[in-house]
């Protein structure tokens, strides 16, 4: 089978080096795919743009594409899958109508407050001095959220006033172009973060692993928010009652709800959560899509074969997957530019990616580029050194090791993911 994936990211590099080891696979194209993709076996890189639906359609048909996976949320918000669907060409992702539950912060506080599932209280606002009396009414901290797509970069935990004010300013005055003319402002939620990502089918959803992701760019979660800096899988504080929970009181009503309202889901729904330290849940975001980093580790845990699970979900037999994973953890720690994530790195060359996978870990690629044989920069977060091990620990020890094996001038990560669920296992004892 030929299969075509869409995207450009870490992400799509580890899906596909995962669907790639499937039996029944015998070739991924991936548009446009990255470098690192380009020695894997079976996969092909062509050189088609994301955005570009009507070429990426013709390259479907024409190569009689036998499922075609949407990595990134962009393609999904313009409306791949109609388009997709409407020439009956199977693809695996959500429709225009439910990808606004990631396109629009807005369209998806409204969803929430609309069927009961519970969030941060909220209000929208397109005009600067309706925000700063309501910021001025709840006080700091308090979270500034840009309604549109803005690569994870949209959002400010602003710690006092004043902050706040200059964060409305900031993305009123077009900061983040259209996707900032509206703003959500929400109360500031207290807890822990986990990713809680399923693979859903209409009313039918299977939960794969638990991760958690690191959001901000300083060890501490501390600086600013980016895309994320690293990533593990599982993630402890979602236990076996907070898995229940979860299930129960928001992605299950979520995906009724998207059917309720003629919008039914197909895809990967991620949904962001704060867990307060009463166990209790609350939705920070919603994503249509896989998340980079979570999938760097998730995928290097996931045993079963990845193909017949998105197969099952494309044609409404979701509850026939088989789902299995590896025991024990996977980390992926991100290596960025040292300008991420305002700026990115260009044309710095990279060594010791070969020194680090001869290390037992496995280096996914974001942003790179060839210039001739040499590998160099081309992005802000430009690779994940991920590894497994019977421990997080152990795995962070791999990761970390593999990460202190690769260099260019301005590199950075950090070297702290998964210190929450270390503490934790820490403090539980020894077992
Ligand atoms: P989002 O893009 O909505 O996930 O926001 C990015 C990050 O900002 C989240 O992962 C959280 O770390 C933080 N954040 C967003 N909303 C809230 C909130 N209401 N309370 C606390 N932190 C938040
Ligand atoms: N890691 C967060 C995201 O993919 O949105």
């Amino acid at each position: 089978m030929h299969l075509l994936l869409i995207g450009s990211g870490g992400r799509e590099h580890a899906i596909a080096w995962k669907l790639a080891q499937s039996d029944q696979v015998d070739r991924i194209s991936v548009a446009p795919g990255n470098p690192g993709m380009v020695d894997e076996p079976k996969i092909t890189p062509v050189d088609l743009a994301i955005d570009d639906i009507d070429a990426l359609l013709e390259f479907a048909r024409a190569q009689a594409i036998h499922l075609t996976i949407v990595g990134p949320e962009a393609p999904l918000v313009a409306g791949i899958v109609d388009a997709f669907t409407e020439q009956g060409l199977r693809i695996f992702g959500p429709c225009k109508a439910a990808a606004q539950l990631e396109g629009s912060k807005a369209f998806a506080k409204d969803f929430m407050s609309r069927h009961r599932i519970p969030t941060a209280r909220y209000a929208t606002f397109d005009d600067a001095a309706a925000a700063r009396l309501w910021i001025e009414r709840h006080g700091a901290p308090i979270v500034i959220k840009a309604d549109g797509l803005a690569a994870g970069k949209g959002v400010v935990v602003a710690q006092d006033e004043e902050e706040a004010y200059a964060a409305v300013e900031s993305m009123l005055s077009g900061q983040f172009g259209e996707a900032g003319n509206n703003l959500v402002i929400e109360e500031f939620l207290h807890g822990e973060e986990a990713s809680f990502i399923a693979v859903v089918s209409g009313r039918d959803c299977l939960a794969l692993a638990s991760s958690q992701d690191h959001k901000a760019r300083d060890e501490g979660d501390l600086g600013p928010n980016t895309g994320g800096m690293g990533a593990y899988s599982p993630a402890p504080i979602v236990t076996d009652a907070v898995h229940a929970h979860v299930m129960n009181d928001i992605v299950q009503p979520t995906i009724n709800a998207l059917v309720d309202d003629g919008m039914p889901f197909t895809g990967f729904l991620y949904v962001g959560l704060m867990i307060d330290d009463t166990g209790q849940a609350r939705v920070v975001e919603y994503n249509v899509r896989l998340g980079d980093p979570e999938t760097q580790p998730l995928m290097m845990r996931l045993k079963s074969d990845l193909l017949p699970l998105l197969d099952h979900a494309v044609d409404g037999t979701l509850p026939e997957a088989q789902v299995s994973w590896h025991a024990g953890s996977a980390i992926g720690i991100v290596m960025a530019a040292g300008e991420y994530p305002q700026g990115s790195s260009e044309g710095k060359r990279i060594s010791g990616i070969e020194r680090a996978e001869a290390a037992r870990c496995k280096v996914f690629h974001a942003g790179t580029r060839r210039n001739g044989d040499q590998l160099e920069t081309a992005g802000g977060r430009v690779l994940c050194v991920t590894a497994t091990g019977d421990s997080l620990a152990e795995a962070k020890q791999l990761a970390e090791a593999g990460a202190a094996c690769i260099s260019w001038e301005g590199s950075r990560y950090r070297r702290d993911i998964g210190y929450r669920a270390l503490r934790a296992a820490t403090s539980e004892g020894p077992s």
